[in-house]
């Protein structure tokens, strides 16, 4: 079998989040522009049988997780097809989906049957003000019948990924917390990183983990940590004293980039080695000039190779990348 994909500083490669559009049905400020937005052209985005190659080559260096992202994934028509063909490759163990569930309502159901393992759902507020100014869209309603329908089609573990950020979303957090606990749902908080597309994040709009952890335990009562089964997760787990789990990815305030495990495929088929790599390993290029197999293993070998440290958002010098979290993949 071919060497294991590890970096200069020891960190072994398994998880591959590939983003399978840009587009998405929502305009989340965090993320996206108002309005205006030049998508990607599609001949520019990775077809199926591009995708499903690269992550052939991928699963032979080792690669053993899949997570699909966007923009938002379900934009992308057929997308269990997809799905159905990543979990058929050899040493694929796990493909996820991160969404933010407005079409799960239709989709549910069809992504279960083609195997997908797990998926976890992008929601800030459970008040449908709040979501319209976070998302510049009125569709909770369809987020939440997105939900449920993961929920009867058979899905468990599902976890609700929440942004938070200082001055906007302190009051969605215990409304957040009750609606997962009566739903058994996972949440889990996400500090806000600098990959908004108006690039206006500033250290200050940072509402830390331990922050939300203590209006938690204000409401809910003491949390305790949970053990990780799996180091490179990135959320740190919390019990509830009468059962349930709450989850904090603590990016900024808590770095857990020497535990790091992944690698990211942009949907122009782009390699980034980081959210915040400065530099991107063009795969599309090796894919569509009849490049071979062993081709596309060194470019991904390359880009493992030069990755860096960890993302120095604190560092003097940052620089955030000139692209947003869309544009990447979530
Ligand atoms: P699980 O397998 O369920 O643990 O999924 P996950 O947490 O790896 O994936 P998910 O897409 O749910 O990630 C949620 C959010 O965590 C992302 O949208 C990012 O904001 C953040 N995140 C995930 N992976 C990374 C990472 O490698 N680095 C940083 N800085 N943030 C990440
Ligand atoms: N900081 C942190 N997470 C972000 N996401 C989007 N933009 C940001 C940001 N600036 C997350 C969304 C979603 C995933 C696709 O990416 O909340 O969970
Ligand atoms: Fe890995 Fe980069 Fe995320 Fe750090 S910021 S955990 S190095 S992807």
């Amino acid at each position: 079998a071919a060497p294991p994909l590890v970096d200069s500083f020891g960190r072994t490669h398994t998880s591959l989040r590939l983003s399978v559009t840009d587009r998405c049905n929502i305009r989340c400020v965090y993320c996206m522009p108002g309005e205006q937005v030049l998508f990607l052209p599609r001949r520019e985005v990775l077809t199926f049988e591009e995708l499903e190659r690269f992550v052939r080559v991928s699963a032979r260096l080792g690669v053993r997780q899949v997570r699909l992202t966007g923009g938002e994934p379900l934009v992308r028509s057929e997308l269990s097809e997809l799905v159905r063909r990543l979990v058929g490759i050899a040493g694929i163990d796990e493909v996820t989906l991160t969404t933010n569930g407005v079409l799960l309502d239709r989709h549910a159901a069809e992504l279960k049957a083609a195997g997908l393992d797990r998926l976890n759902i992008s929601l800030d507020t459970v008040r449908p003000e709040a979501f319209r100014e976070l998302t510049r869209r009125d569709l909770l309603p369809e987020v939440l019948r997105g939900i449920e329908a993961a929920q009867q089609a058979g899905f468990s573990s599902i976890r609700i990924n929440a942004i938070a950020m200082r001055g906007v979303t302190e009051q969605e957090i215990v409304p957040l917390g009750r609606f997962a606990r009566e739903r058994a749902l996972e949440l889990r908080f996400i500090e806000y990183m600098p990959l908004d597309a108006d690039a206006s994040w500033r250290r200050d709009q940072v509402l830390s983990g331990d922050e939300i952890l203590a209006a938690l335990e204000a409401e809910f009562g003491p949390l305790s940590p949970a053990p990780r089964s799996d180091p490179s997760q990135p959320a740190r787990d919390y019990a509830f004293a009468d059962g349930g789990v709450v989850g904090f990815i603590n990016p900024v305030t808590q770095p857990f980039c020497s535990d790091c495990n992944r690698l990211r495929l942009t949907a122009e088929g782009q390699i980034r080695n980081c959210l915040f790599s400065p530099e991107e390993w063009d795969a599309r290029r090796l894919l569509r000039d009849g490049a071979s197999d062993g081709d596309l293993a060194r470019l991904i070998r390359e880009a493992v190779a030069a990755k860096r440290a960890g993302h120095g958002i604190d560092a003097p010098g940052f620089h955030r990348p000139d692209r947003a979290m869309y544009q990447i993949g979530g």
